[in-house]
């Protein structure tokens, strides 16, 4: 019974999300040669999509659950109705996200030299 409540909202989410095309959240640089990639293993809607170097959120797949945020070792996750205005250019090149693959699970992190997050 409880999972079916959880399925409910979840649909009721999806369909507010749709209809309003209001909010959705944003990968921002801090990303960049970190790709810890926990924010993809705990997204319920496969909104994450992968590049060589980083993770990008698909606007039209994201339902704004708020979950992703508070995975992220680097703090590289915001909603676009709350982030730094430094960051504006990631609106746009998380749209772009639908021309790569769809991650949604966890992956050992990239850690490339350009990263200073704190090992895994
Ligand atoms: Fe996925 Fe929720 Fe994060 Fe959107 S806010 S990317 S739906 S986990
Ligand atoms: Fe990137 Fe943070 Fe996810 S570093 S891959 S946004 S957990």
């Amino acid at each position: 019974m409880a999972w079916d409540i959880t399925v409910l909202i979840w649909l009721l989410l999806l369909i507010a999300r749709r209809i309003s095309k209001l909010m959705t959240y944003i990968v921002t640089t801090p990303c960049i040669d970190c790709k810890y990639t926990d924010c993809a293993a705990v997204c319920p809607v496969e909104a994450f999509h992968e590049t060589p170097d980083r993770l990008l959120i698909n606007p039209d797949t994201c339902i704004d659950c708020d979950a992703c945020l508070p995975e992220c070792p680097v703090e590289a996750i915001y909603s676009d109705m709350s982030y730094p205005e430094e960051y504006a250019e990631w609106m746009e090149k998380n749209a772009e996200a639908e021309n790569f693959p769809i991650i949604s699970v966890k992956q050992p992190a990239l850690m490339a030299p350009g990263c200073t997050g704190p090992p895994e």
